[in-house]
């Protein structure tokens, strides 16, 4: 039986062991890694009394009881080099409160993609039980040239009409709860978020004979844009702009850059400045808006007054999940602010506290 902080920590480090790569923790969309995850907390779903199942886009669900319910989780995808609690420690708290209140009907999911690293498009998991997987997705390739379809089976399903609320525990990824000393809080709303990609295109040259004068060196031209990102972010309160991935080919040394492609993430808390910005960002150049999703309100009803509220600068599960049911999120404190980082960390007294609260939250709701 694992109900309490400390195993749901123990349980974190074991998960962080289903990595792609050796050394350090990247568990990306539709790799054995991930499937390796999904096995290891299948077996832990069905410890609690919950019935997993593997859905067509590889999202891990486990349920008991019929009718509407109650469904907790986060995501069991990675960014490269991650930390172990961004989306994890979700997963595993909820499988502790489904042991904890082994009557109550409910569901929890191990969602396969919210951090879109691997196609450029967040949410493919949430994407799929809110009715919002875009069939367009599916002719997307990963940098390896391996497409999406691939990976997936039959996506046309409808949404989950089941559900009577979505709820989640995250680690916050920033410094306010530190701020605040407080161990958990109430997110009020999710920032809006957009997702490009960018293509400069120059000539490719020989690094040695080619004059300066005579070039057309995308990745110079890339990189004044990049500039100007992070000029118009700096400039625009609240905004923050980010260029994550650039793709420099042929990529060698000893060639002036003939292609670059570079990715491109913004968000703010209000959906217009978003916009704004990105129209900005995008105008005198070749980019393509891959995803846009507006800001998400939480409902923060079914947690304490005296516990803290605060917005969410990260994308998460619940803005896909917001289409078919109310969505509620309890961050933990996360020291020093760290995520998407091996640093990332959270404290086992916080983790409990996570857990009382989320275990009061569903006793309250079924
Ligand atoms: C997910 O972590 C995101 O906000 O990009
Ligand atoms: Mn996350
Ligand atoms: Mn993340």
């Amino acid at each position: 039986m694992v109900t309490d902080a400390r195993s749901v920590l123990q349980r974190c480090d074991e998960l962080a062991r289903c990595s792609e790569e050796a050394g350090r923790l990247t568990r990306r969309f539709g790799t054995p890694a991930l499937a390796q995850a999904r096995d290891l907390v299948a077996g832990w779903m069905r410890e609690a009394g919950l019935h997993p199942r593997v859905d067509a886009v590889g999202n891990l669900l486990g349920a008991r009881g019929d009718g509407p319910r109650l469904l907790l989780g986060s995501h069991l995808d990675t960014v490269i080099d991650a930390g172990r609690y961004d989306g994890p420690l979700g997963v595993l708290c909820a499988i502790a409160v489904a042991e904890r209140l082994r009557d109550r009907p409910l569901e929890v999911a191990g969602f396969a993609d919210e951090e879109g690293v691997r196609f450029g498009t967040a949410y493919l998991g949430s994407a799929l039980l809110a009715g919002r997987f875009d069939p367009a997705w599916l002719d997307r390739t990963d940098a390896d040239g391996v497409p999406l379809r691939s990976l997936v089976g039959d996506i046309a399903v409808p949404p989950r009409a089941d559900l009577i609320g979505y709820a989640e525990v995250h680690i916050e990824q920033g410094p306010v709860l530190e701020a605040l000393d407080r161990p958990v809080g109430v997110v009020t709303a999710i920032a809006g978020q957009t997702r490009a990609r960018v293509t400069f295109t120059g000539r490719a040259a020989h690094a040695g004979t080619t004059p300066m004068d005579l070039r057309s060196d995308a990745l110079v031209a890339a990189a004044a844009w990049v500039l100007e990102v992070h000029a118009l972010a700096r400039a625009t309160p609240g905004l923050v702009a980010t260029v994550g991935e650039l793709r420099v080919e042929p990529g060698a040394g000893n060639v002036v850059p003939g292609r670059v492609v570079a990715s491109l993430d913004v968000r703010h808390a209000e959906d217009a400045v978003r916009e704004h910005a990105v129209e900005q960002l995008l105008a005198a150049v070749e980019g393509e808006v891959l995803q846009a999703n507006g800001a998400v309100a939480c409902d923060d009803s079914g947690f304490p007054a005296d516990l803290p509220r605060l917005a969410s600068g990260a994308g998460h599960d619940a803005v896909m999940l917001s289409a078919v049911c109310p969505v509620s999120m309890l961050f933990v404190r996360s020291p020093g602010g760290i995520s998407h980082h091996p640093d990332e960390a959270v404290r086992e007294a916080d983790v409990a506290v996570a857990l009382d609260t989320l275990t009061a939250f569903v006793e309250a709701r079924c």
